[in-house]
């Protein structure tokens, strides 16, 4: 049975960042120059994180996402999705990458057992491309779609974000792009988490609504009917366009409160246990399972985390999360 928490949620997804570093630095995420890394020795060795997923799995956690940072950047990924793979009760792997390195491994991914990736992907015009991610070729990412389709790690996501007057105006066409192509595409809203506070108290400013992405599509394409994408409902509420081989779907943390149907807690690549998003709260799996906890003893520090999940964040009344930045929580 899967546990509930406080506010009768069932718990049954685990984020797990593997790496805070990353091969691009979106504006939205990280200054030009990076951001520190943590050090290697504070980063949680592939049999560390195996340990924590088992003792996930035998309390019906049995969803697992890789996330970074950029997950492909860390040195043989693949054998850490190989190991993950066979845990007992792991039911659904997946991965979230900027797509960069995708063509290069996807076919090794999914022999490993990787089921299906996200994809983040904040503009089809190859120098705005550039721009935002600070040098990546958008090219790289529109290959890696493609090696991750034939290799069969569907449904594939594409996540946006849309921030105003960065990518507000290609909604209309990121969104025409689901007529032919299959994709399943989710338009984010911007949230104040970022390295350092990097919009001020303007973040709402460029903020762009669901609701407002919406009329924009629906004014050029047509009304969106309900739809329902198989694999991994998350947040995002999903439409179709009339007639479209692919989705289209919106995940609001600002305008509309998911917070009610949560059934996630994450781990950062430095072994935090993060029972929210957006609060700092903390629990250490790290210096336990350094000083030999098992499965069993990690199972209760989970179970820790989901009696303590939060029931909402207050994002739109200005708090914010502080000690850290999305790249190195995991999105
Ligand atoms: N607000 C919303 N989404 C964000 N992401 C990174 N930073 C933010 C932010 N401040 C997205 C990335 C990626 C996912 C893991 O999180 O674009 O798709
Ligand atoms: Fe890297 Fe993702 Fe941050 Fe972009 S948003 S810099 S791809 S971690």
């Amino acid at each position: 049975m899967t546990h509930l928490d406080a506010y009768n949620r069932p718990i049954s997804y685990l984020r797990i960042s593997v790496t805070d570093r990353c091969n691009l630095r979106c504006a939205y995420c990280m200054p030009p120059e990076g951001i520190p890394w943590v050090p290697h020795e504070d980063i949680l060795t592939y049999e560390e994180i195996e340990t924590v997923v088992r003792a996930a799995a035998e309390l019906d956690i049995s969803k697992v996402r890789l996330t970074g940072g950029e997950p492909l950047v860390r040195l043989d990924i693949v054998k850490l999705v190989r190991m993950l793979a066979r845990v007992p009760g792991v039911d659904d792997l997946a991965m979230t990458t900027n797509g960069i390195l995708l063509s290069r491994y996807a076919s090794s991914l999914a022999e490993a057992g990787l089921e299906r990736v996200n994809i983040s992907l904040d503009s089809l015009q190859p120098v705005r491309f550039r721009s935002i991610t600070r040098g990546g070729r958008l090219e790289d990412v529109l290959e890696g779609m493609e090696a991750a389709r034939q290799v069969g790690l569907e449904p594939i996501k594409i996540n946006t974000v849309v921030i105003r007057g960065m990518n507000d105006d290609e909604v209309v066409d990121l969104a025409s792009r689901t007529m032919e192509t299959g994709w399943n595409l989710r338009f984010i809203e911007l949230m104040p988490v970022g390295h350092g506070g990097w919009l001020g108290d303007e973040w709402t400013e460029k903020v762009v609504t669901a609701e407002e992405i919406r009329q924009r599509i629906e004014s050029t394409l047509g009304t969106l009917e309900p739809a329902k994408v198989s694999a991994g409902s998350g947040p995002a509420r999903y439409y179709r366009l009339p007639g479209a081989q692919g989705t289209l779907g919106f995940i609001t943390a600002i305008s509309e409160h998911f917070c009610y149907r949560c059934n996630r807690m994450r781990l950062t690549a430095d072994g935090q246990l993060r029972p929210c998003l957006l609060s700092d709260e903390e629990i250490d799996l790290r210096g336990p399972l350094r000083r030999g906890a098992g499965v069993a003893e990690i199972k209760e520090l989970l179970l820790k985390g989901v009696e303590s999940k939060p029931r909402q964040h207050d994002l739109a009344q200005s708090h914010r999360p502080k000690k850290r930045s999305m790249s190195q929580i995991g999105g």
